[in-house]
């Protein structure tokens, strides 16, 4: 275990999460054709799918069960974190130990359980089949297309807090204007004193699902990570559909607010990579990759050349 552990934390009042959710069940519109009969999940950035950066979050941070919440035609995401005999046995004829391990590595990341989301009727329903897997301890909920960057982790800083208060945890950025109606969105105030020592913590007193410009409370966006209490399952049951006519996590969790369970968010100001549409997947490619120490330098190369061509002679001049 790492130095995450609940015995290294000061005023710890419950047991840290030690399992994750990721809701993968979604059709992915926005990626068709390509995501017809690929989950978008599986969609690669540079070498490795967008689940295993997710995965690996997870397990970087002390959390080596993670139940996916799949629909129809996704279960090669399962396969992703299978042992592949045949494949491991034609590398290591080969003498090819980097991509053997790095074949093997997914396999070894954690402990991957699945359910099946039988219809797609809201994030909130989609956690809500992750009961009978986590019970009444807290968990993590990760969305399938965002992650953070390796060096910055924002999830050890989370599922440390919710072990001090017991509640709820967030995690936000602050977006523009025009954007606060693409998220769930939260109103705040300063944390307890007693809570000084984690940064950039704030206090939830309200949180409205994809508000419209002039009705949301704050620029400050819940984003796809979520430390929550296993009360968050009765909550959902007595969720009606909301935002889209889904029910929504972000309802279940205002019902928890109102009845007194503590919410607290981490502001986050590090990398978010959001591979939910294609703008943002194509950046998290192009970062990634020149982060690379194999392919970096020559993928920058490249790149700087064909971005001062595309500038053309007014980039020039
Ligand atoms: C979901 C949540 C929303 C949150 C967002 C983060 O929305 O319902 O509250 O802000 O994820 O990405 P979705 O993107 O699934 O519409």
């Amino acid at each position: 275990m790492s130095e995450h552990t609940p015995k290294a934390q000061a005023n710890v009042r419950g047991p840290r999460a030690t399992k994750a959710v990721i809701p993968a069940a979604g059709l992915a519109t926005r990626f068709l054709p390509a995501t017809k009969a690929v989950p978008k999940e599986l969609l690669p950035v540079v070498d490795r799918p967008v689940l295993q950066y997710i995965v690996e979050e997870a397990s970087r941070s002390g959390i080596n069960d993670v139940l996916l919440i799949t629909g129809r035609g996704k279960t090669s995401m399962v396969d992703h974190f299978d042992r592949q005999p045949y494949l491991e046995a034609r590398l290591e004829a080969k003498g090819d130990m980097e991509r053997l391990a790095a074949v093997r590595g997914t396999s070894e990341l954690a402990e991957i359980y699945t359910c099946r989301q039988g219809e797609p009727l809201g994030l909130g329903h989609a956690v809500s089949y992750a009961e009978s897997h986590v019970g009444d301890a807290p968990f993590a909920v990760l969305l399938g297309d965002e992650f953070t960057a390796e060096d910055d982790p924002l999830l050890p800083q989370m599922l440390d807090l919710q072990a001090r208060t017991g509640g709820i945890v967030l995690a936000f950025i602050e977006v523009p204007d025009d954007e606060v109606n693409r998220y769930g969105i939260a109103s705040v105030e300063s944390a307890e004193p007693d809570l000084a020592d984690v940064d950039n913590v704030v206090r939830v007193t309200g949180l409205v699902e994809k508000p419209a410009r002039d009705q949301a409370p704050s620029n400050l966006a819940v984003v796809g990570r979520y430390v929550l209490p296993g009360t968050i399952f009765e909550a959902i049951k007595r969720t009606k559909p909301g935002s889209g006519g889904e029910i929504q996590l972000t309802d279940a969790m205002a019902l928890l607010l109102t009845e007194g369970t503590p919410v607290h968010g981490i502001v986050y100001r590090g990398v978010r990579y959001d591979t939910g549409m294609p703008l943002g997947y194509l950046q998290a490619v192009v970062q990634l990759a020149s982060q690379r120490t194999d392919l970096g330098p020559a993928f920058k190369e490249w790149l700087k050349a064909f971005v001062a061509e595309l500038d053309g002679p007014a980039g020039a001049a």
